[in-house]
């Protein structure tokens, strides 16, 4: 971002943690425009405290962390990153998709923990992955690159989306969201997080699931009722669930910890080193093109 820092001032607080919300309206305070993260919660109270703002520039493709309605009130400008972290964020829920499937955590700590006394035939068995039917909630497109991923490994694939998805496969089926969890052996959550997704999974959804299937989550958190899985998972209702994201990052529902069939990320779906610095590159000139007076490339529609 040097070409970016000679021709603005910036400011930027290198704390390695999220700012607390007074941190972040100190930080904004007389600013045009800021680079926030999906950590940072842009809400009415911040834009009041930012009377000169004009862009926030989002590092992150999801941007439920700020308010539209705010923004658009006050003539602020908000821009995300779509498209590059998409094959990132694939590549990590196929992480999640083989680590529970094949209890690769559990694995791990085995070894790690000095409990493994050597081969045995029905030692941490898991579920085929090759050949089970893979179910997307929202064929977006992270849901489209996790779905072509699964013809490497011969899966059938369900899918539901708001219209026609013309990059679809033609083999890949598209259902109601019952037929996605009531076939699928694992489901995988691809929508952005709204008010109409919020809780999408919670008991009833959960209950209609296979007890042989896995959930996936690489979306955000809230678009699963957490304790509702917590519950599930304990009862095995469901097999196991890979998460990346939960309701109230950085915390995890107890339930969750305390469940072995459960793998748990913090929150890692674009974080590699070259995904972020497309991230970083896109969130900058997003922001410096409203800045000077330009149309942002990546402008948030509300
Ligand atoms: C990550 O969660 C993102 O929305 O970019
Ligand atoms: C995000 O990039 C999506 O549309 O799935």
């Amino acid at each position: 971002m040097a070409y970016l820092a000679s021709r603005v001032d910036l400011s930027c607080p290198a704390l390695g943690r999220p700012l607390s919300k007074p941190e972040l309206i100190a930080a904004i305070a007389g600013q045009v425009g800021v680079l926030s993260t999906l950590a940072d919660t842009i809400d009415a109270e911040v834009f009041n405290a930012a009377p000169a703002l004009k862009v926030v520039a989002n590092y992150a493709v999801g941007f439920n962390n700020i308010d539209l309605v705010a923004a658009r009130e006050r003539g602020i400008v908000v821009t995300n990153t779509p498209g590059v972290l998409t094959e990132a964020t694939a590549d990590l829920t196929w992480a999640l998709i083989l680590g529970i499937c094949r209890r690769v955590g559990e694995g791990d700590r085995l070894v790690r923990e000095g409990r493994w006394t050597g081969w045995a035939p029905t030692q941490l068995l898991g579920a085929d992955v090759a050949g089970a039917t893979l179910g997307i909630v929202g064929l977006g497109r992270i849901g489209r690159a996790v779905a072509r991923r699964a013809v490497g490994f011969g899966m059938g694939v369900l899918y539901t989306a708001r219209r026609v998805v013309p990059e679809a496969d033609p083999a890949w089926r598209m259902v109601p969201l019952a037929t996605v969890l009531a076939e699928s052996d694992i489901v995988s959550l691809h929508v952005p997080l709204t008010a109409d997704t919020r809780h999408l999974i919670g008991a009833r959804e959960l209950s209609s699931m296979k007890r042989t299937a896995y959930l996936i989550n690489t979306a955000r958190g809230p678009v699963i009722d957490e304790a509702a899985l917590g519950a599930a998972l304990r009862a095995r209702t469901i097999a196991g669930a890979g998460l990346d994201v939960y309701e109230h990052e950085p915390a995890v529902h107890p339930d969750l910890l305390a469940c072995e069939n459960a793998l748990l990320l913090p929150h890692l779906g674009s974080a590699t080193t070259t995904t972020r610095e497309r991230m970083g590159q896109m969130a900058a000139d997003n922001l410096l093109a409203v800045v000077e007076g330009r149309a942002p490339p990546n402008p948030v529609m509300s």
